[in-house]
């Protein structure tokens, strides 16, 4: 008898919204890999058990998203540089029976941006980043990476300051409202709250202070296009779409899981835009 296919997991709670299926199984299909991914809710106080019970339950690995991802690493024999830095897991996967965990996202937000604005690291300037969660930690840990100056804004100051002191205050943090004088100094500018989403308040900045070179990066995807891309698309500004940032963390994740290197293709994209379009 063959041995069971191998299945993979997002795990989140809740999990409906999940883009990820759609790619890991287009991924599978595409290779022809024998395999299924698929979406598990979990709830907060049950996640330890689900994370520790994973080659009982079936599994090869699988991502991790809101809320467990710090849980995720707490949880983890081994964590990869990356995990660790950001003391979040989105990746596990069992090795020589131990869990072990990765976070994939600022690779994914690097190709995403190397992708869409290639060159942008000769822009000179800084790194404005607004907001300052877990998607904001990944992405300061990935341009500190890479070099760049990073300054940070958020609403709430002190969350701010303590994702900066997380970095060795490397970040410099600014107020809100003194967004403008960094805008005018910025290569980069880098989206990272939840305005602009579809039902939350539109990101209220004006992106024509913003250098004709520096870049605009928005990790909000639903909608694909927010109107803080369309305003800098309008100004003659590159734009980097939220999409990339999804499709590229997915990448080294299933190659943890099915041994293979997927592909970020044009038809993959245009599959996930689909299926977000329709739910708009
Ligand atoms: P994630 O882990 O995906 O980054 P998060 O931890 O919920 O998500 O972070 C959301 C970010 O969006 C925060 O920086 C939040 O600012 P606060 O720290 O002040 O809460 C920001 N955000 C959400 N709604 C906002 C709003 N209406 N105005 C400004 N910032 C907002």
């Amino acid at each position: 008898m063959s041995a069971a296919p191998p299945r993979a997991f997002v795990v989140g709670w809740p999990i409906a919204h999940s883009r990820s299926p759609i790619i890991h199984n287009y991924w599978l299909h595409q290779l022809g890999l024998a395999g299924r991914y698929e979406a598990v809710a979990v709830a907060p106080p049950d996640f330890a058990d689900f994370a520790q019970n994973l080659v009982a339950s079936g599994f090869v690995g699988g991502n991790v998203t809101l809320p467990h991802k710090q849980k995720a690493f707490g949880l983890v024999a081994e964590a990869t540089h990356s995990a660790r830095r950001l003391e979040a897991v989105n990746t596990l996967w069992i090795e020589d029976g131990r869990l072990c965990g990765d976070n994939t996202d600022p690779e994914g937000f690097l190709c995403a941006l190397d992708e869409a604005a290639p060159g942008w690291e000769a822009i000179p300037g800084e790194a404005v980043v607004l907001g300052a969660g877990g998607a904001a930690r990944a992405i300061v840990a990935a341009l500190i990476e890479r070099g760049r100056g990073v300054v940070l804004a958020n609403r709430t100051r002190a969350s701010a300051e303590a994702l900066a002191a997380h970095f060795g205050d490397a970040p410099k943090v600014v107020d809100w409202r003194d967004l403008p004088a960094a805008l005018k100094r910025a290569a980069l500018l880098v989206n990272t709250t939840s305005l602009g989403m579809k039902g939350q308040p539109p990101l209220d900045l004006d992106v024509g202070l913003l250098p004709q070179e520096a870049v605009v990066h928005d990790i909000v995807y639903f909608p694909l296009e927010t109107a803080l891309l369309r305003d800098a698309r309008a100004r003659g500004l590159r734009v980097v779409p939220g999409l990339g940032m999804l499709l590229h963390q997915a990448a080294p994740a299933f190659a943890r899981w099915f041994a293979r290197r997927p592909q970020v293709t044009p038809e993959l994209r245009r599959l996930v835009e689909i299926d977000i379009e329709k739910a708009l």
